[in-house]
């Protein structure tokens, strides 16, 4: 059978004066008030590791919101223990009682835990309230309830038979277990790399960003109320490359889910080759890696609907997402009109802690992203061909703040024109209107990551012709819109080149490549 397709989790407003918002705030101000100790999760059983780290908040990084205990390679040999311990009843669960526990933390993560997990989201990962809703309550309950529709689709696709025959596909586990490194920023998507091929009959031992601790352990908690069975989903805390280590050459090591950047999956990429003959299988990888999002607009396109995706799409989060917006082509007519646009709109936003709702910018998530993206501006500031339009200030005193910085330039191959900046920095590039055919040449050919883009055109011939030409610049186009802000079972997620394996978050896809097929004939 199949389980119909369900309805997004309507996003909450949290208007000024609604009853979610006073929620919201009475559970930002329990959780500031005390301090939470986040185990790890091994075999069912809480663990201590040795290294007491603390968690703070990036906003305000002399508050600490809790500890975190990390292990090393001894508790990462338990977690596989466990989830291949964990791995022949699990696996042999009719899928319907495992997509019963998913569905059952989907409805607990929607309800009473809506407000914990965002509270959790904006103190822990400084994202603002209405960013966090639209993470770590929507999709991470979408991504909970789309793949249990998509998982039916999957069990459902059976060969044709013919009398005298019976021919059927079992949609098995992989044989071992599967590792999910998870990154900071998406309560979601944290989520969903372990649930998703757990969902499918897998065991996983899952490794978070050390900046989504708090978060991640109340999504572990939420996944053990609603029944998951011990050794399902292992939660550790450990150094990337000393569990990688561990994972890497262990021979039941049977896939890695991961999103984080292109460079950490390279290496895993070359690890899992070195070892390829140690395994039982060949390993699955599934990456959703970095990007460098262009927003290319047309000399018809609408300027101010252009500025306002720039906004939104450069420094919602304040562009910690692999799908922000970082380099715009924008044509000569348009840009006087653009820039007033930009500066206007970024002159009213305001910046600071995400407990204040009128915060539109909040930190970036810790001390080594502050260096890196303060570094990338001023040496933008530098840069001879560089200006700066708006931002350009960042300050750590109180918190890791980097204001919204917009930069021109004269140099369509400039680094921050190329590079992933992982910030709230856009840099745009103004071409002579004559050249919109060269300026699509240009985005292609400087699209070594190829996540998502954005083509703004009020004339659906150029429209038409851009995204022709740059088929494949990204695996998430969006035509007249921001290129952010992807929504489970509306637009699948991910793309190709240097930002992944494109094996689309949020779809079947990515069901199907956490398990391994067998087909079965019998004869009567
Ligand atoms: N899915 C997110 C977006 O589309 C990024 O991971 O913005």
């Amino acid at each position: 059978f199949q389980v119909p397709t369900p309805i997004n989790e309507p996003i909450l407003a949290y208007a000024t004066g609604s009853k979610e918002r006073e929620q919201l705030q009475n559970k930002l101000a329990e959780l500031r008030a005390k301090q939470i100790d986040i185990p790890m999760y091994i075999g069912g059983k809480s663990v201590q590791g040795a290294q007491k780290v603390a968690m703070t908040c990036p906003h305000d990084h002399q508050h600490v919101l809790g500890y975190y205990y990390e292990g090393g390679k001894k508790e990462v040999g338990q977690a596989i223990d466990a989830a291949l311990g964990a791995h022949a009843a699990w696996s042999a669960t009719p899928w319907e009682r495992r997509a019963a526990i998913f569905l059952k933390a989907a409805e607990l993560s929607a309800t009473q835990y809506r407000m914990d997990l965002n509270a959790r989201t904006m103190l822990g990962q400084s994202k603002n309230a209405f960013q966090a809703e639209i993470d770590a309550a929507c999709e991470w309950v979408d991504f909970l309830r789309f793949n249990v529709h998509y998982a039916s689709q999957i069990y459902a696709d059976q060969p044709i038979s013919s009398p005298g025959v019976w021919n059927r596909v079992e949609y098995r586990a992989l044989e071992g277990f599967v590792y999910a490194l998870t990154p900071f920023n998406f309560t979601a998507i944290a989520g969903n790399l372990p649930a998703a091929p757990a969902l499918m009959g897998n065991t996983v031992v899952w490794k978070p960003s050390p900046s989504q601790v708090y978060s991640a352990g109340l999504l572990m908690d939420i996944l053990t109320e609603a029944g998951l069975p011990d050794g399902v989903i292992n939660l550790v805390f450990a150094d990337g490359p000393e569990a990688g280590d561990v994972v890497f050459n262990h021979r039941d090591f049977a896939g890695v889910h991961f999103t984080g950047s292109t460079a950490v999956f390279q290496t895993i990429w070359k690890n899992i080759g070195n070892n390829i003959s140690n395994y039982k299988s060949y390993p699955r990888i599934v990456g959703e890696t970095g990007g460098k999002d262009f927003v290319v607009a047309h000399p018809s396109a609408e300027p101010k609907a252009l500025s306002v995706a720039i906004i939104r799409g450069a420094f919602e989060y304040q562009g910690q997402k692999c799908s922000a917006a970082s380099r715009a082509y924008v044509p000569a007519s348009l840009w006087p009109k653009v820039e007033a646009y930009l500066k206007e709109d970024l002159a009213a936003i305001r910046m600071g802690g995400t407990e204040d709702f009128g915060n539109f910018v909040n930190a970036v998530i810790d001390a080594k992203a502050f260096a890196k993206i303060s570094g990338f501006i001023s040496d933008a500031q530098q840069d001879a061909d560089v200006t700066v339009v708006a931002g350009g200030n960042c300050d750590d005193s109180k918190g890791y703040f980097v204001e919204p910085t917009v930069l021109l330039t004269k140099n369509p191959k400039s680094r921050t024109m190329v590079e992933e900046i992982f910030g709230p920095v856009l840099t745009i590039y103004v071409y002579p209107d004559a050249e919109w055919k060269q300026t699509l040449a240009l985005v292609d050919e400087t699209s070594a990551y190829a996540l998502t883009g954005a083509i703004f055109a009020q004339d659906s011939y150029a429209l038409e012709e851009a995204k022709a030409f740059l088929v494949n610049a990204a695996g998430n186009l969006y035509l007249n819109d921001k290129c952010t802000g992807a929504v489970v079972g509306q637009q699948p997620f991910g793309g190709a080149r240097a930002s992944g394996t494109n094996d689309k978050a949020g779809s079947y896809l990515n069901l199907l490549r956490w398990v391994s097929p067998r087909t079965v004939k019998e004869v009567f």
